[in-house]
């Protein structure tokens, strides 16, 4: 029979220095005003400098790793996966360093690219790999640093992502188990791949043989059209989950949103008719986190007592790609580290 995934253990790591808006406001031509009212962001977090991604994701993955109440020890989990837009090397992945950083022996280790949607195709393949039979335990990571990556010529990014990283234990469990993972969605337009891009440190770009333009190696986004595809996917993603499950809306307790930008989590929220309350948001204290901001915004709501277990949730990200993504699950009894 197979075994469904069952959430088992969540973590949160997030690195210390805070950067306000009346910080960016210093350095950018921009306002605390504009930023708080355009995107609900008000502080982020950004790593000092020489911290990288894999020092964040050891941190989240040892503190999910207390929560699921496993020893980092050779075996303690058989696959690591690792999403993130912001990877220690463009070669090797991230994922083996992290796995051997945290003392889990010879693990499976891969990372996975899917920008902000990242967390929730690790989730998928985690879950996976645990119903085929071929994982019992999976650590799943969704870590980045985009500070690294902001163009500090731009003031329309610089102001959105924040750095940290959140991860969770998968373990093969039983059906009706609280914590089950009951299903999934995942969608692509490739068509759509100019939107967020990076457009240098490629094949594409290296094949040219000629050197990156100015500002080229840094992350670009066209805001207004990412805006209006986020809400569309994540409400078309999210609903064609629940009519798969046949969930209504009204059974949801809460609605996990990729933290984007507060106007696109009340859209999305109202589109699929589930009331403001139940939409989990934090991205007024750490921004746009990319990968990681599934796991953050569920160990912040699972923190203050927000997240009930056995109540059913609904999790939605939209990201470079494009990409996008769905996952359904109850909330198990866990206390996320
Ligand atoms: N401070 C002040 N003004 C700014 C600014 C800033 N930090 N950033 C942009 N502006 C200006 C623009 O230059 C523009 O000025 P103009 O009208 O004189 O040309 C104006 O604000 C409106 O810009 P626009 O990009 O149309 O604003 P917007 O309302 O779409 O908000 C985003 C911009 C980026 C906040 C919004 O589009 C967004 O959140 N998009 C989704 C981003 C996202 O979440 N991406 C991650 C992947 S899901």
């Amino acid at each position: 029979m197979p075994q469904p995934a069952v959430l088992t253990g969540l973590g949160a790591y997030l690195p210390p220095r805070r950067v306000s808006n009346e910080e960016l406001a210093d350095r950018f031509d921009t306002t605390d005003e504009w930023i708080t009212s355009r995107t609900g962001i008000r502080t982020r977090r950004w790593a000092d400098p020489g911290i990288s991604t894999s020092d964040l994701a050891v941190e989240a993955g040892h503190r999910a790793l207390k929560s699921a109440g496993l020893v980092p020890e050779p075996g303690a989990v058989d696959l690591v996966v690792l999403a993130t837009t912001t990877p220690d090397h463009p070669c090797p992945a991230t994922a083996p360093d992290v796995a051997a950083r945290l003392g889990l022996g010879a693990p499976g280790a891969f990372d996975i690219s899917a920008v902000c949607s990242g967390f929730l195709y690790a989730l998928d393949t985690a879950s996976n790999a645990i119903l085929a039979g071929r994982a019992r335990s999976v650590l799943v990571i969704g870590a980045e640093t985009y500070s690294t990556i902001l163009n500090p010529q731009d003031r329309t990014t610089s102001v959105i992502f924040g750095d940290g990283a959140g991860a969770a234990v998968l373990t093969a469990g039983e059906e009706g188990q609280t914590g089950a993972f009951q299903g999934f969605d995942l969608g692509s337009d490739g068509q759509q791949k100019d939107l967020i891009c990076i457009p240098a440190g490629g094949s594409r770009q290296r094949s040219q043989g000629t050197a990156p333009a100015p500002g080229d190696e840094f992350f670009t986004m066209r805001g207004r059209e990412v805006f209006l595809s986020a809400v569309q996917r994540m409400t078309e993603s999210s609903q064609s989950l629940l009519d798969r499950l046949g969930w209504s809306t009204d059974s949801v307790g809460h609605l996990v949103g990729h933290q984007a930008n507060s106007r696109i989590l009340r859209a999305v929220a109202e589109q699929l008719g589930v009331p403001a309350e139940r939409a989990v948001v934090n991205l007024d204290q750490v921004g746009n986190t990319s990968a990681a901001s599934i796991p953050l915004a569920l160990a912040d709501a699972a923190a203050d007592g927000r997240l009930v277990p056995g109540e059913r949730l609904l999790l939605t990200a939209f990201g470079g790609g494009l990409t996008w993504g769905s996952a359904a699950l109850t909330w198990p009894d866990i206390v996320p580290a």
